[in-house]
């Protein structure tokens, strides 16, 4: 069965949408998202514009900073303490990869935390491994959404994820790991990922190349969760799953697009919508 992130992310947009358009009456104002975009790195363009068309669509207000490629960093770190000092910006996001002259870390870092929506500040990272009060990242809060939609509980099952990174594969793990699966975490140098991915019954699949887990490597009935966003030889967009081989085994199957992709941007409409709430108290 195909587990469409466009079909629950609409559902949590519309939620969204009617509990933001009490805000004004209640708290004076709508939400405040304000997005960093340095350069001109065309699949940023695209979802820089497609997180300001969310925010429109649900009643959020969208301020889009465009930097331009060969912006310094004490530039983007200026831009990030006046947003930091705005009382009236509720969520800051620095869109990436940003240009190499310009550390990442610090980037994020920067950014106030009750502000970071990303989940990506590392006040927020360890918070989220200590089990405390955070602001929990997009992808992996998005994915989480999507099990519970499939009425797939995690607990006692056998996951795995492929991918290790900070934004998706390490906090996707931890949450998984939290709803009570057993978590193994792997990657595109594991020796003889097949056997491994072979034992999954949740498989998430992180690890940015195309198509790279095919239709051997799964079992029947196993729950596939693609956030790949890839091209095939022929230029066409797909994911880190190879579709056509593994969906007659899975259970439940992610597609691309319209699968994470949806729900990444619904989520971090959820996070604007805590980080204003948060303020309101
Ligand atoms: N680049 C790829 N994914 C993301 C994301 O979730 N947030 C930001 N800020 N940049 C990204």
């Amino acid at each position: 069965m195909i587990l469409s992130g466009k079909e629950v992310s609409s559902a949590l947009r519309a939620g969204l949408a009617a509990q933001v358009a009490t805000f004004p009456e209640k708290y004076g104002r709508a939400p405040h998202l304000a997005v960093i975009l340095v350069g001109d790195n065309p699949a940023s363009q695209i979802y820089v514009r497609n997180k300001a068309k969310a925010c429109e669509s649900i009643g959020i207000t969208n301020t889009t900073i465009t930097m331009p490629a060969d912006s310094t960093e004490e530039a983007v770190l200026a831009e990030i303490k006046r947003l930091n000092e705005d009382s009236g910006v509720d969520g800051i996001l620095v869109q990436l990869p940003v240009p190499k002259q310009i550390n990442t870390a610090r980037i994020i870092e920067a950014i106030a935390r009750e502000k970071d929506v990303d989940g990506f500040h590392p006040g927020n990272v360890a918070a989220l491994w200590q089990k405390m009060p955070c602001m929990v990242p997009c992808t992996p809060k998005g994915i989480m959404k999507l099990l519970a939609h499939a009425g797939v509980d995690p607990k006692g099952k056998r996951a795995v994820v492929i991918g290790r990174s900070n934004i998706v594969g390490l906090p996707v793990a931890k949450l998984l790991l939290d709803a009570n699966a057993t978590v193994t975490m792997c990657h595109t140098r594991t020796v003889d990922l097949p056997s491994i991915t072979r034992q999954a019954e949740i498989l998430v699949v992180a690890a940015g190349a195309a198509k790279m887990v095919t239709g051997d490597m799964v079992s029947d009935g196993c729950v596939v969760i693609d956030v790949g966003m890839d091209h095939d030889a022929e230029g066409k967009l797909c994911g880190d799953v190879d579709y056509d081989s593994v969906a007659p085994k899975a259970s439940w199957i992610t597609p691309v697009p319209g699968g994470v992709g949806p729900m990444t941007i619904a989520c971090l409409m959820e996070n604007t919508v805590e980080a204003f709430l948060a303020k309101q108290k």
